[in-house]
């Protein structure tokens, strides 16, 4: 499997991290990742530590201004995107079809061959915009995925309430994984 990843200027970012470390262990998986101005920025503020420390967990590492990647052009056989955490100013773009970075370009070239794209967006309240676009991207069948994790498997930690929602990000990719118990009527 080939998935893109994109990390963009939203908190959360350390969901992003987790999912990479665990793509790296994955056997058959490779990742593209792109990263914001704005993601690296939030890379170093809530993590304390530089975007190339997550960068490594990477297969290939574009720059966010490079159309002329691979990536940017639909003639590549990737299997999927996700954009985690994604950003309101990046979804709306992505909603509207403007692809004036690397990320939003790769996205679209993603919808335009009828590949999975997950968007795991971050924001707290939504205003009618917000959930304006979400809608849009949903009618376009872009899997809305917000960060949101259960409780019904007695968080402690966490890394635990990461683990979930890196959990449901994998599920959507059919990558296995045991990061979280699944659920199991009590006996
Ligand atoms: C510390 C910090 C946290 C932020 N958190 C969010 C967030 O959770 N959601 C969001 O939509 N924007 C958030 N922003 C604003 C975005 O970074 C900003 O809109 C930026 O233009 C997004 O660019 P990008 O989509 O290219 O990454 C945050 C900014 C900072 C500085």
């Amino acid at each position: 499997m080939r998935l893109i990843t994109g990390i963009t200027g939203a908190s959360g970012v350390v969901y992003a991290k987790r999912l990479l470390e665990v793509l790296h262990h994955a056997t058959d998986v490779e990742v593209d990742l792109i990263i914001t101005p704005c993601g690296r920025y939030i890379i170093e503020h809530e993590l304390g530590i530089s975007s190339r420390e997550v960068e490594v967990l990477a297969t290939r590492v574009w720059d966010i201004a490079d159309m002329a990647a691979d990536i940017a052009s639909g003639s590549q056989l990737c299997d999927g995107m996700v954009i985690v955490p994604c950003t309101m100013n990046t979804l709306a773009k992505l909603a509207h079809g403007i692809a004036d970075n690397l990320l939003l370009r790769a996205s679209d070239v993603i919808l335009k061959n009828d590949k999975k794209l997950v968007v795991v967006p971050r924001e707290s309240p939504l205003n009618e915009t917000h959930l304006e676009n979400l809608l849009k991207l949903r009618q376009r069948g872009v899997t809305i995925l917000p960060p949101a994790p259960a409780f019904y498997h007695h968080p402690k930690t966490i890394a635990e309430l990461v683990d979930f929602v890196v959990a449901l990000i994998l599920d959507q990719f059919n990558l296995p994984h045991t990061l979280v118990p699944r659920w199991r009527k009590p006996e």
